[in-house]
């Protein structure tokens, strides 16, 4: 009798480490940060449903990106919290606004850390939509200019890249659009191509106070039970430029991070999101499981449905984690 001696390649830890074939490494991994625009800069406000995140005032991120880049984190993702918000989330595309400040103060502190930018209203709305609204309605030309804006001014402020992820249509034309003009061509746009209307972006909504305030996002982002939507939304993010293409949530969504594996040839991201964090946190801190081990296997997974990279707020700590693993 001959049959298939899978446990063979498996009896020692070396002969398991020679067959590998995927490896999580600290370079594949972006951390986002809060940052929280008030007077106090060294303020750090937990963030209650995400357990070890906080909202950092701007020394207080300073400092902090400062010891992730020590410990082996080289590229981060910022989210801003401005201290004004108004219908058209004016604080998103000012000069002076939270997250460019943070920018430049993180260029300046630690000059080689990759930075990427969200690029959203939806934190510098009264509405807390992603987009203008009118009548009730998110708009979606109306709103493209603005994003456009938005992104211009990161890059201006010193961002290296711009990752959109409001889901209007166009948006990364446009932004590709302003940026070329202004002389930008060099930054990539990092698209959130295929955006989920999430229950798992609950913990982010009370991070980011982002929460919308009337209705939901169902009408911008996708529907969960649509995988061949997420292709047209990848193949039109292609065409009009974009450099890589996430999915988002990421372990629900593995196996459309395959298909559009299977069929880009661009890098490709996932956003292991805050409730998928949350969730690890939780059975952790209740003992239930190795959170450590759980979230070394979710993002080791994450890798070997496709993706280049994975924004997770394990980052900080996985960077240091992964060369044990
Ligand atoms: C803003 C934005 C959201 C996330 C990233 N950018 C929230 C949303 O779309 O409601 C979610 C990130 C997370 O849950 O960790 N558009
Ligand atoms: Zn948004």
């Amino acid at each position: 009798m001959r049959f298939f001696r899978g446990r063979r390649l498996r009896r020692t830890e070396s002969l398991r480490n020679l067959v590998r074939e995927t490896e999580l490494r600290p370079q594949d991994l972006i951390h986002p940060f809060f940052v929280l625009e008030d007077d106090d800069l060294q303020i750090r406000k937990p963030i209650v449903s995400m357990p070890g995140q906080s909202q950092l005032g701007l020394e207080a991120l300073v400092d902090d990106v400062h010891r992730a880049w020590d410990q082996g984190l080289q590229a981060l993702m910022l989210f801003g919290i401005p201290k004004h918000k108004d219908e058209r989330g004016s604080q998103a595309y000012a000069r002076d606004g939270i997250v460019q400040q943070a920018v430049a103060r993180i260029k300046e502190a630690v000059p080689e850390i990759l930075i990427i930018t969200d690029v959203c209203l939806c934190e510098y709305t009264s509405h807390g939509h992603c987009g203008l609204i009118v009548e009730g309605m998110v708009q979606n030309d109306p709103t493209l200019e603005l994003l456009a804006q938005t992104a211009l001014s990161h890059v201006q402020a010193g961002a290296d890249m711009v990752a959109p992820s409001d889901m209007m249509d166009g948006r990364v034309q446009a932004i590709r659009q302003v940026l070329d003009g202004e002389g930008f061509v060099d930054r990539p746009i990092m698209s959130y191509a295929v955006k989920y209307a999430s229950a798992f972006y609950g913990p982010f909504r009370e991070a980011a106070q982002s929460a919308p305030s009337f209705g939901d996002r169902k009408t911008y982002q996708m529907d969960p039970a649509n995988g061949l939507e997420g292709l047209r939304e990848a193949e039109a993010d292609a065409q009009e430029g974009a450099d890589i293409l996430m999915v988002k949530p990421a372990l629900p969504y593995l196996d459309v991070l395959r298909s559009l594996k299977d069929r880009y040839a661009l890098p490709l991201a996932a956003f292991h999101v805050s409730g998928e964090y949350a969730l690890i946190k939780a059975a952790g801190e209740k003992g239930w499981i190795d959170e450590r081990l759980v979230a070394l296997e979710s993002l080791t997974s994450i890798k070997r449905a496709g993706a280049s990279c994975i924004v997770t707020y394990f980052a900080r700590e996985a960077v240091e984690w992964v060369q044990e693993y």
